[in-house]
């Protein structure tokens, strides 16, 4: 609910409370982001700042800004923290509180940004610019999260330029850390923690998306705050293009915290009666810890951000053809592969990149979209009449923001592509962006994109984008915003094609993206132990049911790791699982193994991808659990082992301490060859370590690992669940864990009735 009394705003519900007042010069002072309050504490959270410190500037008679804890501020006013309004050649002024509006449901954006959508309330807090110009704060209350944005008009007889729009501002009582998620292609997602400081910490992109070196969701948390309990606050915004959050603490211990559009090279002309719209900024607050934290931010994903056809929809287990065969294929491979597949459990056959034009390398065809008849004589229909006949759905990729310059569309329009300021060709993988803020542009792409999506009865788009921007400041956003109109044209007519957003894996994982995509490819990093990590630090901002996880090749492309297949599918299952390499290269018990991985995800489906998540306590390895209340999967992952390991156990949360619960181990197959001459222990014959005996043994047989059965109370169970032993070398038992590196195991824990 939404509430106001003598000056003071209260958004509030179970979960959360925002609350700041009108101060009696016209300033908002933030009294509080945090748990449920009432509005008579507005006085038991407003500073008290007496005489101030000394060195004071402000309007004469009133308050010094400079000391507040605000929700929006200026520069020129005599607040030197990080000003989230900027324009250019005005005299700077102040911005007065004018008036306000409540509304029961969300205020529609009027330009193609996305925002969070379902039930919500809304208060609109009208600011006065002195010379003319009004600054409307929207706050929209949702079941777990707050989001803000900002609307500057132009009701002045002159054009104004913008410099800097933050989306929201706000000045928080107490001292933080922060933690970002940093990193650049097949290495995203890694968190950088740190202490708020005087300097400030500045999370930023200006490649001209999102980025996978500094994603736009952020943490902070009161110090002391672990996984499970202390406060815990996130941040995020929903926008793709380059972005911008400044965390500062002042000499006073107020954290300053703006994010909005990077207003890096940034000019906006606001002509009169004109108006600009800033994306909205997403804020979530748990007492329980970042997983609370966490919990919170998923649901707000889940139940606001993505498109409702999707919302708590099974997603397909996919095979898409890329890792296994780049750009040399032909429909006979593509069919090869599909009966394979839909013999494996899959669901929808997903052809890759090289389907189109001159596309047998990434140095061309990028922006034509005739079908490559060498490749597919039949054209996208009778490949699609053909993996309807397997019994598997279409997906088709597409690079629509593209252009190669060995292209058709380039050498027809040059003056579409996006080209540096300095006239140097600056290349990304071979190609340019095309320039979204032109709607022939606009119009080429989505009138191509729908028709081979219609012509192939596509289901699924894989929707990449393989480099960054030229572009900078306002044309940079004008692409986004283009961008977002072409989404909006091509699925909002097609809601049930499932989109998945791509940007040479997480370039551009954010939640603009996912109001339009349920799902984004989340690594071109596809070694399933850098995937784990990479998967758990998304964790942190991002649902499962986002995260495109897919099982490849071993030994690793990237990495050369030879990880087992049980734990590249365990850690696929914790995302949206699909298979990614030459099917024509399994072994027959690589096939039996497969199909029983997707046997089990099938069972699970909707517990992996939509349950409850949790990062759980793990002394040794790592361990995360998914849970409907009813059936809770606890997943223990290791890299690399140690001889004599010690006791294992594993540590599930939110059960219920006086039920009884069964525990199972998932059956998982181990390959024969690993055990080289130990072979010889445990067989009737001599043989040698790389020999034929163990090398056919490899490719034929499986031995079934150690499980674990047992029922126990959910009080025993949250207190540590303790594991079969691991192997050490000392005897084989059969009752031990084979467990060599990058071993793990998957635990079903069910309500028994
Ligand atoms: C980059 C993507 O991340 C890959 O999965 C693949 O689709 C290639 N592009 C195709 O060019």
């Amino acid at each position: 609910m939404i509430l106001s009394d003598n000056n003071v705003f209260l958004l509030k519900n179970d979960n959360l409370a925002y609350m700041f007042r009108v101060t009696e010069h016209g300033n908002l002072e933030h009294l509080h982001f945090g748990a449920p309050v009432e509005l008579c504490d507005a006085d038991a959270f407003s500073v008290k700042y007496g005489t101030g410190w000394g060195s004071n500037s402000g309007p004469e008679g009133e308050e010094f800004p400079m000391y507040l804890p605000l929700e929006w501020s200026g520069l020129g006013t005599g607040d030197y923290r990080e000003s989230p309004t900027e324009f250019a050649g005005e005299d700077p002024a102040g911005f007065k509180f004018s008036h306000y509006k409540t509304y029961d449901e969300i205020v529609p954006i009027q330009c193609s940004l996305p925002q969070a959508k379902g039930k919500a309330e809304t208060l609109e807090i009208v600011l006065a610019y002195v010379g003319g110009m009004t600054l409307h704060l929207f706050y929209t209350l949702f079941d777990t999260a707050v989001t803000r944005r900002a609307v500057l008009y132009n009701n002045t007889d002159q054009p104004v330029t913008v410099t800097k729009l933050m989306s929201y501002m706000l000045d928080m009582q107490g001292e933080f850390e922060i933690t970002t998620f940093n990193g650049s292609w097949i290495a995203e997602m890694r968190p950088y923690r740190a202490e708020v400081g005087l300097s400030g910490i500045v999370n930023e992109s200006t490649t001209g998306f999102s980025s996978a070196m500094h994603n736009p969701g952020f943490i902070l948390n009161q110090p002391g705050a672990n996984e499970t309990s202390g406060e815990v606050i996130g941040f995020n915004l929903i926008y793709s293009g380059n972005h911008y959050a400044r965390i500062q603490r002042s000499h006073e211990g107020l954290t300053r915290i703006v994010q909005g559009i990077s207003p890096v090279d940034f000019e906006w002309e606001l002509k009169p009666a004109e108006f600009f719209e800033t994306p909205e900024g997403v804020m979530v607050y748990s007492n329980e810890g970042f997983g609370g934290m966490s919990r919170a931010m998923h649901r707000f994903i889940n139940e606001h951000i993505i498109p409702v056809t999707w919302q708590h929809k099974d997603r397909p287990i996919l095979y898409n053809d890329w890792e296994g065969c780049m750009f040399d294929f032909n429909e006979s491979k593509l069919l090869s592969l599909a009966k394979k597949a839909k013999k494996l459990g899959c669901e929808l056959f997903v052809l890759d990149d090289g389907w189109f034009g001159e596309r047998n390398s990434d140095k061309a065809g990028l922006g034509d979209y005739n079908v490559n008849k060498k490749k597919l004589p039949h054209g996208l229909s009778g490949l699609q009449k053909k993996l309807s006949d397997v019994g598997l759905a279409f997906g088709l990729w597409f690079e629509p923001e593209g252009v190669n310059p060995d292209s058709d569309l380039y050498r027809a329009h040059p003056d579409w592509a996006l080209h540096a300021n300095s006239g140097v060709t600056v290349l990304g993988r071979n190609e340019l962006l095309l320039d979204l803020s032109k709607q022939e542009v606009r119009d080429y792409i989505v009138e191509n994109v729908s028709r081979c999506i219609d012509e192939g009865k596509v289901s699924y788009v894989k929707w990449d984008m393989n480099r960054h921007s030229t572009a900078l400041g306002a044309i940079a956003h004008k692409c986004v915003l283009g961008l977002y109109e072409v989404l909006d044209r091509i699925f909002g007519e097609r809601p049930e094609v499932l989109l998945e957003s791509c940007s040479s894996g997480g370039n551009r994982f954010d939640l603009g993206m996912l109001c339009f995509s349920p799902q984004i490819w989340s690594s071109d990093d596809t070694d399933a132990i850098e995937r784990y990590h990479i998967q758990y630090n998304l964790s942190y901002l991002y649902p499962l049911s986002t995260m495109g996880a897919h099982v490849s090749a071993a030994p690793h492309s990237q990495t050369l790791r030879d990880t087992p297949l049980s734990t590249r599918g365990n850690i696929s299952f914790f995302g949206l699982l699909g298979y990614e390499f030459d099917l024509d290269d399994l072994s027959s018990v690589e096939t039996e193994e497969i199909m029983n991985q997707i046997e089990f995800y099938k069972e699970h489906r909707h517990v992996f991808q939509f349950g409850e998540f949790r990062r759980l306590r793990a002394p040794e390895g790592m361990s995360i659990q998914v849970s409907d209340g009813k059936t809770t999967i606890v997943g223990l992952f290791h890299e690399l082992v140690h001889a004599a390991p010690g006791y294992e156990r594993i540590f599930p949360e939110a059960l219920m301490p006086g039920k009884i619960y069964s525990v199972e181990s998932r059956k998982q197959l181990l390959n024969a060859s690993k055990f080289g001459g130990l072979l010889k222990f445990v067989l009737p014959v001599k043989v040698k370590p790389d020999g034929i005996v163990v090398r056919t043994a490899g490719k034929k047989y499986r031995m079934w690992d150690a499980t674990q059965a047992c029922s126990a109370s959910g009080a025993a169970l949250m207190s540590g669940l303790s594991l079969n032993a691991r192997f050490m070398g000392t005897g084989y038992d059969p009752q031990m864990r084979m467990q060599g590196d990058f071993s793990s195991n998957i635990y079903l824990i069910k309500e028994e009735s």
